[in-house]
């Protein structure tokens, strides 16, 4: 068990048919999942057996509520897995509740003797960027057009693309005793030196930044046209430097610049060494 600075929050591995019940319900109100789109009972089931350990399935609770949940599936990757779904209650986010849960399942992990993470997300959301790079300290290493066609209330109708994200729990940035990742340049000097990229400006400079969103879902309940002008700009840069130019990302720029908060990501070529 692993409390988060928040009085009687702890996270545990579900077991009970309760709470996969519960579980299921969570999906649909996180992300506002169908019920084609939730994970079954029968396949909740199989993830929590431990013979054999086909997953991990755990729930945040506070005060024995489930408030967030977390689910990871092996795959046929050596020592690696795949980190399906995290996600909080609408009214528990911005509480560290997520990195709690993340910081968490590595200690499992390592546990497990497993040393890498993959999952995707949706590249627009800053809050999830700034989560999974600078704070658990994984790295984007591709975009993936139109990778889920499911729905749910939280994509509204946008092409859900994603990120495909890496850690490697065994990297410096686990390692080290600071355990942070801090971009080198503030946002500032970060956007008096390096080009920020447009879908009609690709520069071939070893390093760009891409703006999305300050805030998505605000964005798609105000502005949905020029969210979905985000998709689409940002799916032509990402894939160029993402895909094509063999790029990656793991420093995520937020700041409030003039009153409101500014979200870019820096893009950089990867060095021989690091391929
Ligand atoms: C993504 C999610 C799991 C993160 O959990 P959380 O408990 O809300 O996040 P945390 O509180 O741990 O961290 C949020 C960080 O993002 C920052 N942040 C919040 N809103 C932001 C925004 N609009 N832009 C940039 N950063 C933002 C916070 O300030 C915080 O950083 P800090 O600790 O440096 O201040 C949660 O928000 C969630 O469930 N979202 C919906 C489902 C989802 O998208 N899941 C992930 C993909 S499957």
């Amino acid at each position: 068990m692993n409390k988060s600075n928040i009085e009687g929050f702890e996270i545990r591995e579900l077991k009970t048919p309760d709470e996969i019940k519960k579980c299921i319900d969570l999906q649909g109100e996180i992300w506002g999942l169908d019920e084609l789109g939730k994970m079954s009972p029968i396949t909740l089931e199989a993830m929590v057996s431990e013979e054999p350990k086909t997953g991990i399935v755990l729930g945040g609770f506070l005060h024995d509520e489930m408030i967030a949940i977390q689910i990871i599936m092996s795959t046929l990757e050596p020592h690696t897995v795949y980190l399906h779904m995290l996600g909080v209650l609408k009214k528990y986010r911005n509480l560290h509740i997520g990195y709690h849960m993340q910081e968490h399942l590595f200690e499992i992990l390592r546990k497990w003797n497993i040393n890498k993470g993959l999952w995707t997300y949706e590249p627009l959301e800053g809050r999830n960027a700034n989560n999974y790079l600078n704070k658990s300290g994984a790295r984007v290493i591709k975009y993936l057009a139109g990778h889920f066609r499911v729905n749910d209330k939280m994509s509204g109708g946008m092409p859900i693309d994603r990120f495909l994200t890496v850690v490697h729990l065994d990297d410096k940035f686990h390692t080290s005793k600071l355990h942070e990742r801090h971009p080198v340049l503030s946002l500032n000097e970060a956007l008096q030196k390096i080009p920020i990229a447009k879908a009609d400006f690709l520069p071939e400079t070893d390093e760009v930044l891409v703006e999305i969103p300050d805030d998505l879902q605000q964005l798609k309940t105000t502005n949905m046209e020029e969210a979905i002008k985000f998709r689409f700009d940002t799916r032509k840069i990402f894939t160029e430097y993402l895909n094509n130019r063999g790029f990656f990302a793991e420093n995520f720029y937020t700041g409030v610049i003039d009153g409101k908060r500014h979200n870019y990501y820096l893009l950089q070529k990867t060095k021989k060494a690091e391929v």
